[in-house]
Order: structure tokens, then sequence, then C-alpha cells
């Protein structure tokens, strides 16, 4: 591990377990927990995309920043320089109001990264305000505008090690590989009309449902954080996901609604001499690699 990556990680390590960040939190929370299931948070988590949104739009305002500093570093055009930097500035809003949006839905240490992260972008885009209004004039502001870049930098850094290393964003079942084959999943007698029931087929969380004589299968695992959906509520031919309220179609795995952006993975259903039999659904009417 080079010196940099070790001095890293001991940041990450240090802001994980920063309990002095809980309160902050909690009141962040209280104050955004207003922003609860329904469509402005569909758009806002990237529902509507099938991915998450924040990371999307972190590109734009970095972009701009970036784009200064070019311009600063090779003394480029000042006027231009400016303008990026209150085009960064205002472009920040969306993508900071997305990334409060998928914070909200975080606990512990995830949940005290996310803190420092936002608290150093607020330092940051203060420096770059301030550098806006000081070039007014004079084209002065630099420095402030490069320390802004540096502390944005280093947010950006806990920003990747909520995804990359937390999997805030991650589609929870992305490593889930279940059976291509017809696998036994458990007694027919076992179920339960219009009761969700989980059993695991080869490490695979599976919820089974019989409703109105029929028989579905969806992963359940949410996508979206990894709750167990069949502690949630049916709703119609959905289930409602206990920890956040996303909304799955119990025979398609479809977000019907979010946070969630991903959905459900879905499984075949039959019935073979009393137990209940599931396999992996077949892609876009293609046969699987059995193998895969
Ligand atoms: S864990 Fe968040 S919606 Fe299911």
């Amino acid at each position: 591990m080079s010196k940099i990556s070790a001095l890293l990680e001991r940041l990450a390590d240090a802001v994980e377990h920063a309990e002095v960040l809980d309160r902050p939190a909690e009141i962040g929370q209280q104050l955004t927990g207003r922003l609860a299931a329904g469509p402005t948070k569909d758009v806002l988590s990237g529902t509507t995309l099938g991915h998450p949104l924040h990371p999307a739009l972190v590109a734009v305002p970095i972009g701009a920043f970036a784009g200064a500093a070019v311009l600063d570093l090779t003394r480029g055009d000042a006027t231009a320089a400016r303008r990026l930097i209150g085009f960064g500035l205002l472009s920040a809003v969306p993508t900071a109001a997305a990334g409060v949006s998928d914070w909200g839905d975080t606990r512990g240490s995830e949940r005290r990264v996310g803190v420092a992260h936002a608290l150093l972008n607020v330092v940051g885009l203060g420096l770059y305000g301030a550098s806006w209004l000081a070039r007014r004039d004079d084209g002065g502001g630099k420095a402030l505008s490069m320390a802004g870049l540096g502390l944005l930098g280093v947010s950006g850094w806990l920003g990747g090690h909520l995804a990359y290393a937390q999997g805030v964003g991650v589609d929870t079942t992305a490593f889930q590989r279940p059976p291509v084959n017809w696998t036994d999943a458990c007694a027919e007698d076992e179920l339960v009309e219009g009761v969700p029931q989980a059993v695991t087929v080869e490490d695979t969380p599976v919820l089974l449902l019989s409703r109105h004589g029929r028989l579905t299968a969806i992963g359940n695992r949410c996508t979206h954080r990894g709750a167990p959906l069949h502690e949630g509520t049916v709703v119609g031919d959905c289930i409602e996901c206990p920890w956040h309220g996303s909304l799955f179609d119990l025979a398609t795995g479809a977000v019907e609604r979010g946070p969630a952006t991903r959905p459900q993975p879905q499984l075949q259903t039959r019935i073979e001499g009393g137990r209940v039999q599931v396999r992996r659904e077949e892609i876009r009417g293609l046969r699987l690699n059995p193998t895969s």
C-alpha cells in the first residue's frame, strides 16, 4: 500500500469511527427526512434513470472547477475562468440535493462518512464562492479556488469511499448468482396464501409469494440497501420495502417506486412432486449459459 493510500485509509477509518458526527447527522436527517419515497425522491435518487443520480451529476461541477483551474494555471481567460466557477457553483445545487437524498438513507459509519463528505463540500464551495466574488474586480481569488479544489478533492475521495468501499449506491444483489437450473426451494405446503416467504436457494435469498393461484419469486435482498423484503408489506401486485419504502413488482422485480434504482432479480417458479422449485429468469429471451 502506498503512503498516500495508507494515509487516506487512516482518514476514512477515523471518520467512520467519529461518533462526534452522529449528532449533526441526526439533526441533518431530521431536517431532510421529509423527503419520503415519492416522485421527487425518485428523481433525486436516480430511480427514473436506473442508476444513482448523484455520481453522474458530480462530474458537472468538478469539470467546471477543473476547467477554471486549468485557465488559472495557464494564464488563460480570466472572465471564462470566473464563468466556469459560477457555473460550477450553480450545478453544485442539484448535485448536493441528490447527494443529500442518498445520504438520508444511510446509517452508522456510512452516515458519518457522508457528513464529513458534505462538510468538506460546504467549505470547498464556500471558498469557490469567495473566489467568484474576488474575481469580480481584478481577477484575483485564484488561491481561494485552488484551496477549494484541494478540499473538494479530499471530499471526492470520501465520496468514492462511500461508493466503492462501503457500497452506498451499489446494487446489493450485483454479485448474486441465482441457479440457472431448476432448484429446490421449499415444500409446497410451507407456502401460506398471500404471505411473503423467505427462502435461501444456493446462497441466494429469495422471496416467494403464492396468491390467487399464482406463485412468484424475486430476490429477497432489497437492491437499494439490502433490507429483507419479505418483512415488507404487500401493496397490490407489489412489495413495499420495510426500510425506505421502495416498491417492487412481485412478478417481475421491476422498481415501481424508489429510492431503489435497480430491479430485484426475477426467478421462474414451478411445483414438482410437492416441492417448489425456482431458477433464474432468462434475460431478453436468451438462454443463459448454465455454467455462468
Ligand atoms: S433497503 Fe432501502 S428501499 Fe429497500
